[in-house]
């Protein structure tokens, strides 16, 4: 049984899915299950990978992470920053080379953020 926002990894070929609808089956790529990444998190103003959100005169702003910056180099950056914002859902794909931050042109009050490490998974903020 998967829930909504749930994210699975194929641990063979790298496969990423978000599940965007409830169902029973078990997700399967290249023939075996895929993992369930588990929303990590932890001392915002310590940890490198937790989100910190920011409001800000342009929207929301997120980095990774408050204090210490997370790399972004070819072997270990942030493939992507999502919030959900007030039940909708907006995400920011990044490259290497780029900042680890987003800035959503948006407003709202319940924000969450979740951020896709490709060495250390997925951690919420
Ligand atoms: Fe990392």
């Amino acid at each position: 049984m998967t829930e909504k926002l749930q994210v699975y990894k194929c641990e063979i070929c790298g496969n990423i899915v978000e599940v965007l609808h409830t169902g029973v089956g078990e997700l399967v790529c290249c023939g075996q299950p895929m993992t369930l990444q588990e929303e990590k998190t932890d001392d915002v103003t310590t940890e490198k990978h937790v989100p910190y959100i920011e409001k800000t005169d342009d929207g929301v702003k997120v980095r990774i992470g408050q204090n210490a910056t997370h790399p972004m180099e070819q072997k270990h950056y942030i493939e992507w920053i999502e919030i959900i914002v007030d039940g909708k859902a907006y995400r920011q794909f990044l490259n290497p080379g780029d900042a680890p931050e987003a800035v959503f042109a948006i407003e709202g009050q319940n924000i969450t953020a979740r951020e896709y490490c490709n060495v250390h998974g997925l951690w919420k903020g």
